[in-house]
């Protein structure tokens, strides 16, 4: 197997009898699979009263997957605090946002600010950490489990508000006028004379300050960067040499995974194409197109967000879906096949290793109908035989190069998606939406994709696209002034200050320096109100969001009544609107075009990916589609599969 490419299992020995153990782990070898992750949930089995430790099934488990060269992945267990740890010190507990504390009984029913917790979660970091240092099978760590899973980023709490006050006094430097020019208390009469005044933005009659709030979730995001910094800085002490990694999720913004990832060796997540297809915003029919699929655009725009949150490149699947899984609203299997393109997919995008949840499919508890790679009842299921189709294939693509850096770069921001769910200011303003729209748009193009953070470098770059971005960060005007990008800016970007304030000179505020204009008013509209335009000879629609400016550019986009819907100014263009996909696919489409970027035109579910001189198609399809003969190999040589992609296809070939 390549070294750079590999392939894992989630793995509970704690939920099987020992005797099973040895064959388990030598199948899993014969599979091709080399990393197991192990223990994110066992604290109740390794400690199951206070100090009564029982590490020996963890040691022998251990050593098990060792004698099979399988590398463990060691999570600390900090996901689940067992019953008497909560029953000694209920302040460890998270409280919703109605004011309850969120009981044991599942799991992640921590509060982050805790500071019983943080102790805790040292202490059982740190025993950890002494014990395993020195195992030969241990790999690499997993910090907890899916920080922010089950909505438990932002918890309501004592300890909470305890610890928000005081982010607040540091953060406007124990001066509570700054606080109340910032967030406008004068309005309604909210001022405050003291810090210790300040109570969470809960319960209040109607909405609170908009700026009380983005201020509470920008601390709990700061609350798990601190939470995750504890547990590494523990275990980088044992094992200096053990990358430390986190399994992240889909879909999921409660706090800033940039930050987060900048305390990891290697960013991971955890990829369930189907559920998060029934739960993402996509139309309803691409939910029926791609009900066996899942969106060809959600799982390789999340492989791009995580590369960009990884070091030097390095990125996981930690979980993959295998099979049906037990939590959207609608659980439906894949088309036999797309396992082991979901792992191309990963491993196309620069994924090190893909990594299947779960080893068997569980009997009992919660998620008795979450498919494995194998049936309660130890029998394999197709995901086995498409795991080990993916092992061999592995070996024909000797060294896979790393992904180089895309030509186009996409900025995604935690903080927008907080403000927006603060103020929507129209109930079919998406974020996710807008995102996706655009990510999707290029992608269909056949163009990789970057994504990168508000604070990036965009030097590198042809084309940036801002989907929208209301706060713009210290510097950000400076770096589209250095950059020799063309930047397609999208609406409400510029439109608020830090403490959500309309900017004194009108939106799109500092962007004025380099942009000519100026927002007058905006309008939100209903989802199903077509905004419809014309783009030199092509008709263009949009919809959701309408700013009226002021400026003496003509609109390279207008409706018939002149109203601008896309202005462009040197290297910049400037939507004042939410473009269809169509609509934002000809002008990235113009720009590739005047930037000299390659475009290609795939069949409508196919996708393509690059890695270094690699090139690989998927097809999301339910039929055969053919890959375009442009981009095939000289020699039309692949290194696997063909040019007649069948449903759920992949094909890899060499460019070079
Ligand atoms: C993930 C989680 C796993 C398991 C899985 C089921 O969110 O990390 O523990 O619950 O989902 O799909």
């Amino acid at each position: 197997m390549t070294e750079n490419l590999s392939l894992g299992v989630c793995y509970y020995p704690e939920h099987w009898p020992e005797s099973m153990w040895a064959d388990d782990a030598k199948r899993m070898a014969d599979i091709g699979i080399s990393r197991v992750r192990i223990g994110e949930f066992a604290w109740s089995r390794i400690e199951p009263s206070r100090d009564d430790f029982n590490w020996d099934w963890l040691d022998r488990a251990m050593d098990t997957l060792g004698q099979h060269d399988l590398e463990v992945i060691l999570g600390t267990p900090t996901a689940t605090p067992p019953k008497w740890l909560i029953d000694a010190h209920p302040d460890i507990l998270a409280y919703d946002a109605d004011g309850r504390p969120r009981q044991f009984g599942s799991r992640r029913h921590y509060c982050f600010s805790s500071l019983t917790y943080r102790r805790e979660a040292a202490r059982i970091c740190t025993l950890m950490a002494e014990r395993y240092a020195s195992h030969s099978a241990l790999f690499a760590w997993q910090t907890d489990n899916e920080y922010g899973c089950h909505d438990t980023t932002r918890s309501w709490s004592p300890e909470a508000a305890r610890a928000f006050r005081l982010w607040l006094q540091d953060k406007y430097q124990g001066d509570i006028r700054s606080l109340n020019t910032a967030w406008g208390t004068v309005f309604w009469s909210q001022e405050y004379t003291d810090f210790s005044q300040i109570d969470l933005p809960n319960l209040t009659v109607t909405e609170a300050t908009p700026a009380h709030l983005l201020d509470f979730y920008r601390f709990s995001s700061d609350q798990v960067v601190t939470f995750n910094r504890m547990q590494c800085d523990i275990l980088r002490a044992a094992t200096p040499d053990q990358p430390i990694i986190h399994n992240f999720m889909g879909i999921y913004t409660g706090f800033d995974h940039f930050k987060v990832s900048e305390d990891l060796d290697i960013a991971s997540w955890d990829s369930y194409p189907l559920g998060f297809l029934d739960v993402a915003p996509f139309p309803v029919e691409d939910k029926h197109t791609y009900m066996r699929q899942g969106h060809p655009d959600f799982t390789s725009f999340h492989h791009d967000l995580y590369r960009a949150c990884s070091k030097d490149g390095r990125w996981w699947v930690m979980e993959q879906q295998p099979g049906p899984v037990n939590w959207a609203h609608h659980n439906p299997a894949p088309l036999p096949g797309m396992v082991r393109t979901w792992s191309w997919e990963a491993f196309a995008h620069g994924a090190e290793t893909v990594s299947y949840f779960r080893w068997r499919q569980a009997p009992f508890a919660q998620e008795q109908f979450h498919a494995g790679l194998n049936l309660v009842n130890n029998e394999e299921t197709s995901a086995t035989r498409e795991a080990r189709q993916v092992a061999t294939e592995i070996s024909a693509l000797a060294n896979a190069p790393l992904t180089g850096k895309a030509e186009v770069a996409l900025v995604f921001s935690y903080e927008a998606k907080w403000l927006f769910d603060i103020q929507p200011q129209g109930a079919s303003w998406s974020y996710w939406q807008l995102i996706l729209t655009w990510y999707g748009a290029a992608r269909r193009l056949g163009l990789d994709v970057d994504i990168v953070s508000p604070d990036a470098d965009l030097t590198a770059y042809k084309i940036v696209l801002v989907p929208s971005l209301p706060i713009l960060p210290d510097g950000f005007v400076e770096r589209l002034k250095k950059t020799k990008a063309h930047i397609i800016l999208g609406p409400r970007t510029g439109s608020k200050t830090k403490d959500v304030q309309v900017p004194n000179n009108l939106a799109p505020g500092a962007l004025q320096d380099i942009l000519p204009l100026r927002i007058r008013h905006s309008e939100s509209l209903r989802e199903d109100t077509s905004i419809d335009g014309q783009l030199e000879s092509s008709k263009v629609s949009a919809s959701r969001w309408l700013d009226h400016v002021e400026t003496d550019l003509k609109p390279v986009a207008a409706m018939t009544d002149g109203t601008g819907l896309l202005f462009a100014h040197n290297k910049l263009s400037f939507f004042t609107t939410v473009p269809d996909g169509p609509f934002i696919g000809i002008v990235i489409g113009q720009i590739c075009a005047k930037q000299d970027i390659q475009t290609t035109a795939l069949p409508e579910h196919m996708r393509m990916r690059r890695r270094g001189d690699v090139v690989f198609a998927f097809n999301y399809g339910a039929d055969r589609a053919t890959i375009p003969e442009n981009i095939r190999s000289a020699d039309g040589a692949l290194v696997f599969g063909s040019w007649e992609l069948p449903a759920a296809g992949t094909a890899c070939w060499r460019s070079t």
